[in-house]
């Protein structure tokens, strides 16, 4: 039997990456966006790409009736699920302590935690022969920086929400696990300069930013047999940015007074 995932903002970046993923392993594949129009042009997109039967599914993530109506209809379309991956979010940009009203609050914590964790009930309900359950958090989730509290606040939630549904849901054969994103390339860097970009890179250890393919892969091989003993886990895709204490410099062999000499003397040949 053909599996089934259900991707929540899939229409672009991220979210598309993944849903073209699964489409080209051969699951059935179900897109939801805010626009009715774009969820369905983008199933009908992948159903004609990769010959799968697609389903495009208005949703509104912060909106617990849309996701229930949602779910309805991929039950009656399909009657079954197999993954649920929770992408679409809030990035809550500019969103401090300082200025944070209570409608702020609300939009960025319903669409990112109350979203995800709505959207996981649905999920397990139709899940009839176990499944995977996959949060798409961030970096953020584990580190702050300024501008971003109520993002970071609502991605450290997906943390507990992973270890929680992981307990709660394994006795029905249901894994969940969650990645911290780092840096991932989509359309808001279409407008950088080679430079801007240049400097972003500096900025992490890898030097790299991940693509959206990349990310999409760790999606699927978390709701594959291979990972069939993982849960709960929070897996980093974050060029390395997490395990810096300080911000990052690409420069510091060079640099930093402590460790030259001995480098120095490690790079002789
Ligand atoms: N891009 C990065 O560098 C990065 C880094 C770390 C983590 N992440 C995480 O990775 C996931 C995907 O990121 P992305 O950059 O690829 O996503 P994105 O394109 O910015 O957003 C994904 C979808 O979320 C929905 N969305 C956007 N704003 C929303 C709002 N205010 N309320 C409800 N839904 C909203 C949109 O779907 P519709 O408009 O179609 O409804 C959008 O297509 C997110 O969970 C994000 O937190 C991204």
């Amino acid at each position: 039997m053909k599996k089934t995932v259900l991707i929540t903002g899939a229409t672009k970046n991220t979210g598309l990456a993944i849903a073209r993923k699964f489409a080209s392993e051969g699951w059935n594949v179900a897109v939801t966006s805010r626009d009715r129009a774009a969820a369905e042009e983008t199933a009908q997109a992948l159903a004609a790409e990769f010959g799968v039967d697609a389903l495009g599914l208005a949703m509104d993530p912060a909106e617990v009736p849309s996701i229930r109506a949602a779910f309805a209809a991929l039950k009656d379309r399909f009657g079954r699920l197999d993954a649920f991956v929770s992408n679409a979010a809030n990035l809550g940009v500019g969103f401090s302590v300082l200025n944070s009203e209570e409608s702020d609050w609300d939009a960025v914590m319903n669409a990112n935690a109350r979203g995800s964790f709505f959207g996981a009930q649905e999920a397990q309900r139709l899940m009839k022969d176990g499944g995977s359950i996959v949060f798409i958090s961030s970096c953020h989730a584990k580190k702050a920086v300024p501008g971003r509290a109520l993002y970071t606040i609502s991605k450290a939630a997906i943390g507990g929400m992973t270890r929680s549904l992981a307990v709660e849901l394994g006795c029905l054969g249901i894994r969940v696990n969650a990645i911290l994103a780092g840096a991932v390339r989509t359309d808001r860097w279409d407008g950088l300069s080679d430079e801007e970009v240049e400097k972003r890179r500096s900025r992490w250890p890898v030097g790299q930013e991940s693509t959206p393919e990349q990310i999409a892969a760790a999606v699927a091989f978390l709701c594959s047999d291979a990972a069939g003993t993982i849960s709960g886990a929070e897996i980093p895709i974050d060029s390395g940015i997490g395990v810096c204490l300080l911000a990052y410099n690409k420069n510091w062999i060079q640099n930093d007074p402590y460790n030259v000499k001995y480098w120095e003397k490690k790079m002789v040949k």
